[in-house]
């Protein structure tokens, strides 16, 4: 995820400061960064590929002493991690700059329409057209009067601050979804992404809303909100410390990963839903690609695998097209056969995870199209794959994989739908209902504050079975997996109807099991399965459709809302993230960088 800074002082050098911040929003995850600063009649810009050590180095080229400036950490989402792709960017006559987080979803059509005047642009990023809209509507001379028109054009969610030569002593800052907080000093005011870059200056703060325009001066803050009202934000005093800071407040990062997961699902929604219909395009794909493909050869590993068995079943179920998923470890040496009209899709976090890229080369090498459902823009999976789906995740930063993996499933669910559309199996009616997913999210996450005394008992335990049908069996693996690898707790995913046929006999008095319920239509067969091993003595902690309300005799219900069980995956992978998070907290494991594990595996 990017990050923002700014500072606008009646004197002093921004300089270091937006420096030190960008280093504290280091934790965010970026691959390129940049400064502007607002001199009188003209923008110094300096900006660099790579690691904030490399801007470092060009910094000394920079004007010193000068109070007003921005600064920014990129993590690609549009155009490659280059020196020209690195914000902050300016207009064409090098007097305005601007930094900004998120996405401008309608920036291909403001670009023409910029370029068609003759604007002349030198990235490849959606970011670019702003600072040439608000050459367009005269920022230069009346930067926020241009930012209020500008703000009328832009579509999506995002952040950004502008500044401009000539009124070098001021920031306009614009929150639309993406954070932004101002911190409030002695004669000098900063904006940043989160507090963590500005702690050590000062504590009081004021956090922007979604469609706060803030006007930052030395001296003053002025807020007016989406309809233009005058806001008197209320100054809050942070009492964290920089660490606590870096992660939203949170004790971990995979638990703010995990809380954060409702915000990331709208931003890997975005763009790729009109009128019911999935856009192709915004997934990667095309129609001509679409109607080509007679079969589907996932390759992923761990997680990302786990992801490929949901979307197996929502892709076969959906449209018809048969899908094989094999782990990438395995396939790449199985001497697998392709038939013609094989897509390969291969699905990663890291993008450079060497059994997923191998596997990707190897079909490719045969001849066959890869499409990659991956979240870091500029890997080697995003470069060498044919077609490119983002997940737009932002960076994960815990080992243990949460938020990407349920965006995977997101774009899974997009990919199965317009394969269906396009084999004239169109479900408006579940497109709709993605767009509802964020909020039943949130609410199922508000609904699981009591997970910790679950968690408590399962603690206890050092070996845990978890079983569910179809894509609850799917969503089993995926548990178990989450258990191991941050509470070293043994775990085993069964498909439930399988139990009986030996795993049975290890079920005693006490055994813990974890059982899913969504899928509707062996809700049934499922909870017998659940009754076999609770004649036997099991405690079960049991994810549950809610409309099985109490009827399942279970030890522990986390219910989800079930609004098709083919849209479930990702509510219900809420659940099985917390109890996993909270086993491995009761039992003082150190759940950001779980023993012998690596966030990007890049040997064999
Ligand atoms: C588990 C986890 C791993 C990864 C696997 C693949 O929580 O994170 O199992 O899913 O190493 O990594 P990517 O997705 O980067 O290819």
């Amino acid at each position: 995820m990017c990050g923002i800074v700014g500072f606008v002082g009646y004197e002093g050098d921004a300089l270091p400061f937006l420096l030190e911040g960008l280093k504290r929003l280091e934790y965010r995850g970026y691959d390129s960064a940049g400064i502007a600063l607002a001199q009188p009649g003209r923008i110094a810009v300096s900006k660099a590929q790579g690691k904030l050590a490399v801007l470092e180095q060009s910094l000394q080229s920079m004007p010193q002493g000068i109070p007003c400036g921005i600064g920014h950490t990129r993590w690609a989402t549009h155009g490659r991690p280059t020196d020209e792709n690195a914000h902050p960017h300016t207009d064409c006559q090098g007097v305005i700059a601007v930094a900004h987080n998120g996405i401008i979803e309608n920036f291909q059509e403001l670009r023409d329409e910029l370029e068609a005047s003759g604007h002349q642009f030198r990235s490849e990023t959606d970011t670019e057209v702003i600072p040439h809209l608000l050459e367009v509507y005269g920022g230069a001379d009346d930067l926020v009067a241009a930012v209020r028109q500008a703000e009328k054009r832009l579509k999506g969610a995002y952040a950004f601050l502008a500044i401009s030569a000539q009124k070098p002593d001021i920031i306009v800052a614009v929150r639309r979804s993406s954070p932004l907080v101002v911190g409030l000093g002695e004669g000098v005011n900063y904006v940043a992404s989160d507090v963590s870059a500005f702690l050590a200056h000062t504590r009081q703060a004021q956090v922007l809303e979604n469609g706060d325009l803030a006007v930052i001066s030395p001296g003053r803050i002025q807020v007016t909100d989406a309809h233009g009202h005058k806001r008197n934000p209320k100054t809050l005093t942070v009492d964290w410390d920089i660490r606590q800071a870096e992660r939203g407040g949170y004790e971990h990062f995979m638990l703010k990963e995990i809380m954060e997961q409702p915000d990331v699902w709208s931003d890997c929604l975005l763009s790729r839903i009109h009128e019911d219909k999935v856009v192709v395009g915004e997934m990667g794909l095309t129609a001509k690609l679409l109607e080509g493909i007679h079969r589907i050869q996932v390759v992923a590993a761990g997680t990302a695998y786990h992801a490929g068995l949901v979307g197996k079943a929502l892709i076969e179920r959906l449209a018809r097209v048969p899908v094989d998923v094999s782990v990438a470890s395995e396939f790449r040496y199985q001497e697998p056969v392709l038939d013609p009209g094989t897509l390969v899709m291969a699905i990663s976090q890291s993008g450079e995870t060497a059994d997923t890229l191998a596997s990707m080369h190897m079909a490719q090498d045969e001849g066959f199209p890869v499409y990659s459902i991956v979240n870091t823009v500029g890997s080697t999976l995003a470069r060498d794959s044919n077609y490119v789906g983002y997940t737009h995740a932002g960076p994960e930063i815990a080992v243990a994989s949460t938020k990407a993996y349920t965006t995977q499933l997101l774009v899974l669910t997009m990919v199965a739908l317009a394969l269906a559309e396009n084999r004239g199996r169109a479900r408006p009616d579940l497109v709709r209902s993605l767009l509802a997913l964020p909020k039943a999210g949130q609410k199922v996450l508000e609904d699981l504050e009591h997970i910790q005394e679950m968690a408590a008992r399962l603690a206890e335990h050092s070996d845990v079975f978890y079983i569910g049908r179809g894509i609850d069996y799917a969503l089993a693996m995926e548990g178990q997996l989450k258990i191991k690898e941050i509470a070293y707790i043994h775990a085993e995913a069964y498909a439930a109807g399988e139990m009986k046929h030996g795993t049975l006999a290890l079920i005693e008095e006490g055994t813990p099991v974890v059982a899913i319920v969504t899928e509707r239509a062996v809700a049934e067969k499922s909870i017998s399965n659940i009754l076999e091993v609770k004649a036997r003595g099991a405690e079960v902690w049991a994810i549950l459709d809610n409309k099985l309300g109490r009827r399942v005799p279970v030890d522990h219900v986390l219910p989800v809302p079930v609004p098709d069980p083919l849209l479930v995956p990702v509510l219900a992978a809420l659940p099985l993230q917390l109890l996993a998070y909270w086993t491995a907290v009761t039992r003082g494991q150190d759940v950001d960088q779980p023993r012998n594990l690596a966030k990007s595996v890049t040997v064999e």
